[in-house]
């Protein structure tokens, strides 16, 4: 079955971005990964395994954009799930953000410099399998220097197509407002995804 776009009316409720910018972020360039998902997951069905190698072929091509569709559909519909503001922080989300930041505003300030430190990917505060600790990762695009074994919590988009028709080279402007954004019960939501 093929992956469908979801539906995220956000229009007159966020701060960090324009309506026009949400419109093209979501409308063109989250759809458009949603299509180009679906057109991967065809040609690797269609593809001859036997064809397989390093340098080219069918098989090869459209296994190198299976990770690059899949996390940039995902971590869109994430994005835009943890916005709409209007909530606070849940009492899972708030301990385990006292547990592994100290305090609310360290862990602002850490997802803030790592969304600034990110060349053009994404800041993503998840859950490790590995040390049942919280980490905030910088994604380089949607595929690279990405973990394994996390669950995600909290998205920021920071790929330059989030805010640069709205505030050209002001990313720290995009993030500062992010905040005023985040939709905190969609974030307590996935925590109910950690084991135990
Ligand atoms: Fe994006």
């Amino acid at each position: 079955m093929p992956v469908e776009p979801k539906s995220y009316p956000l229009e007159g409720k966020l701060k960090s971005i324009t309506d026009k910018t949400l419109q093209q972020h979501r409308d063109v360039l989250y759809k458009g990964y949603v299509t180009n998902y679906n057109k991967v997951q065809d040609a690797i069905a269609k593809a001859d395994p036997a064809t397989a190698n390093p340098h080219f072929s069918d098989f090869s091509e459209a296994k190198r954009r299976e990770a690059w569709t899949h996390n940039g559909t995902i971590l869109h519909d994430w994005y835009f799930e943890n916005l709409g503001g209007g909530s606070n922080p849940g009492a899972k989300t708030k301990a385990l953000i006292e547990r592994d930041f100290g305090t609310h505003d360290k862990f602002v300030e850490h997802v803030t410099a790592t969304g600034k430190a990110t060349g053009v990917g994404w800041a993503v505060w998840a859950w490790s399998i590995l040390d049942n600790k919280t980490h905030v990762y910088a994604l380089d695009e949607h595929q690279n220097n990405c973990p394994i074994g996390v669950i995600p919590l909290l998205i920021l988009d920071v790929f330059e197509h989030a805010y640069y028709g709205d505030r050209f080279t002001d990313r720290p402007g995009y993030i500062k407002d992010f905040w005023a954004d985040v939709n905190w019960d969609a974030v307590e939501k996935r925590t109910g995804m950690i084991p135990g």
